[in-house]
């Protein structure tokens, strides 16, 4: 039932743009940030995933992000990654914007893709600007906790957006431009609390678009979504996509 009412919305509602957080890489075995066993349960962001700690001691930062990288690394795409490049490839979707670091969207076979939070698949020397790809980084960290530069020897900064650091302007600006075009956003596992992210829906909603919600646990949008599902982004876009006729 919830997964044809959201494929009719999909198919009258288009362009149709996807919105995702960390709520649909968590069936790839990656916990998300603020569920009651996400990330920052355990560890406070201010201590690991902001730019002052990260500036006042990178090593421990690394500590932190050392074990994250190697567990997204062995992540697989889910359900609910496949689903949403095969509903790209099948005319549906016409962009996913992610809030994730992963990569799980781009390995899943999503093409129009922006990464609002930077990711993994680089990180670059705060001093001198090297830059260097994440088979280098893991490499690096077989021997070292934090990896230097070859160049200068300053400890290298992942190229994800911390806390306190501007979001990459060109990817921000894009997802702004989709929203406002979009007749209908979708929002897949994100609790919508982060910005400049967290303004992305009312872009849409403002250009006269409508929203759906498929999250588990409320979002500050729900009163204003046409369709709320409280259910598993992989279970729900799995059927979506096979009520739409797009496979993976
Ligand atoms: N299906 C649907 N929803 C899920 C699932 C699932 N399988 N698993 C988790 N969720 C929901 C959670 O209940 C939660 O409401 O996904 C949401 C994830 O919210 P957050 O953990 O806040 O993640 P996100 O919204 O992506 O955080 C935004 O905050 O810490 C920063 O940079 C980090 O990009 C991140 C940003």
């Amino acid at each position: 039932m919830d997964a044809t009412a959201l494929a009719r919305l999909i198919r009258a509602n288009q362009p149709c743009v996807v919105l995702t957080g960390a709520g649909v890489s968590t069936e790839s075995g990656i916990p998300d940030f603020r569920s009651p066993t996400g990330i920052w349960a355990e560890f406070d962001p201010a201590e690991y995933a902001s730019l002052p700690a990260f500036r006042a001691d990178p090593a421990k930062v690394w500590r932190f992000y050392k074990p994250r990288i190697a567990m997204l690394m062995n992540a697989q795409p889910n359900a609910a990654h496949l689903a949403l490049a095969a509903l790209e490839q099948a005319g549906f979707v016409e962009a996913v914007v992610t809030q994730n670091i992963d990569l799980l969207h781009e390995r899943a076979g999503s093409r129009n893709l922006v990464e609002v939070h930077g990711s993994i698949r680089t990180a670059t020397c705060p001093a001198c600007g090297s830059r260097y790809p994440r088979e280098d980084v893991v490499a690096k960290l077989e021997y070292a906790d934090a990896p230097a530069c070859d160049r200068c020897g300053a400890i290298l900064k992942p190229d994800v957006v911390f806390f306190g650091e501007l979001l990459p302007a060109d990817a921000i600006e894009r997802a702004f431009e989709l929203a406002g075009r979009a007749r209908l956003l979708l929002v897949v596992g994100s609790s919508l609390e982060v910005h400049p992210v967290a303004a992305v829906p009312e872009e849409t909603l403002t250009a006269g678009g409508r929203l759906a919600i498929i999250n588990k646990g409320p979002t500050p949008y729900d009163r204003r979504t046409d369709l709320k599902l409280d259910g598993s982004a992989a279970e729900i876009l799995g059927a979506v996509a096979a009520e739409l006729g797009a496979h993976s």
